[in-house]
């Protein structure tokens, strides 16, 4: 007789008869083990976050180099990744990229181990789409603190609905790029958008929070960023406010035009402006709809994609 095999068990009780009759017991399901991939060349270090995790019932998949990561999360599918940044073979930040590219794997959530503290490689890593850091040396609370953040990020983009209209506020430019993240890999995962044409949109979100943060701000962290995005059946549309006075998109004369795109660059130098001029040309050439409000502190931009079959 067959067994009850619920998904994620991977136990189940027998058939019994009793009195003649078959009477199938209710599945004893136990939920399977959850795994923690750890990929550290120093031994120790991977030893230490092996016991750690096992205390907290995550079963532990040591690797020792970067080579076989890639192969072992697509067949393993673990539940989280920590992952050192100074690999002897391949780096932490190209892994990391590979895995997030990848729709198979986008929504596994990556830990950066590193004892770099640099700021810079912090930006790195949430610009290659890591989810969490851990610095070396780190107590078993802040990694566990880590890998529930970890956890629940996963969870909330599963709970997620197919539609549905995203808010969030970003403060800081390390925030914007965590946020505008953690929202690529949400297209990604309930989009048919393919991987250029999700590259080419998050060119898009950093243009536009770019200049909020910058223009609309001028840098200022007390201020809030929104940005909102909403997936309908045929089409992703992203709004980016600000809290800034705004300015005439039309009268621009210090920006690249289709017509003119670098006869801008000696009215930047006069001016005194910093080199650039080209974020919004850019971004409208790579979305099918975009427009400001009337204000010019809130820009919304329309990605189409075909229908899923
Ligand atoms: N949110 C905004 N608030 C106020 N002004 C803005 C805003 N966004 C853009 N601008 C103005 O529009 C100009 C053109 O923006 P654009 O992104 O094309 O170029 P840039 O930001 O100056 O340079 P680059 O994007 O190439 O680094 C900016 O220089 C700024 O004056
Ligand atoms: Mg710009």
């Amino acid at each position: 007789m067959a067994c009850h095999r619920g998904v994620g068990a991977r136990e189940c009780n027998e058939v019994r008869a009793t009195d003649g009759q078959l009477n199938i017991a209710p599945p004893r399901v136990l939920p399977m083990p959850r795994t923690v991939l750890i990929v550290d060349d120093e031994r120790d270090t991977n030893d230490i976050l092996a016991s750690l995790v096992r205390a907290r019932e995550f079963e532990p998949i040591q690797l020792f180099s970067g080579a076989q990561v890639v192969q072992e999360v697509q067949e393993k599918a673990p539940d989280i990744i920590l992952l050192d940044l100074m690999l002897p073979d391949v780096g932490g930040f190209v892994i990391c990229d590979q895995l997030k590219r990848s729709r198979a794997t986008n929504l596994i959530p990556i830990i950066m181990v590193t004892a770099l503290q640099d700021v810079s490689h912090r930006a790195a890593g949430v610009r290659v789409g890591a989810n969490g850091y851990l610095t070396k040396p780190f107590t078993p609370d802040k990694l566990y603190q880590t890998m529930d953040e970890a956890l629940s990020w996963r969870k909330e983009h599963e709970e997620k609905g197919t539609e549905g209209e995203i808010n969030f506020d970003v403060r800081s430019e390390l925030t914007y790029l965590q946020q505008a993240n953690d929202m690529l890999s949400d297209l990604f995962l309930r989009t048919p958008l393919t991987e250029r044409q999700i590259k080419d949109l998050k060119q898009v979100i950093m243009e536009m929070g770019g200049n909020a943060i910058e223009w609309g701000h001028g840098k200022n962290a007390e201020l809030v960023l929104r940005i909102t995005y909403r997936i309908d059946p045929n089409a992703v549309t992203l709004v980016i406010q600000d809290q800034g006075p705004g300015f005439d998109p039309k009268k621009l004369p210090h920006a690249a035009s289709d017509e003119d795109p670098i006869g801008h660059l000696d009215l930047r130098n006069e001016l005194g402006l910093r080199e650039g001029g080209f974020g919004i040309m850019l971004a409208k050439g790579l979305v099918d709809d975009f427009r400001y409000n009337e204000k010019g502190n809130q820009v919304t931009l329309v990605k189409r994609f075909d229908v899923k079959p």
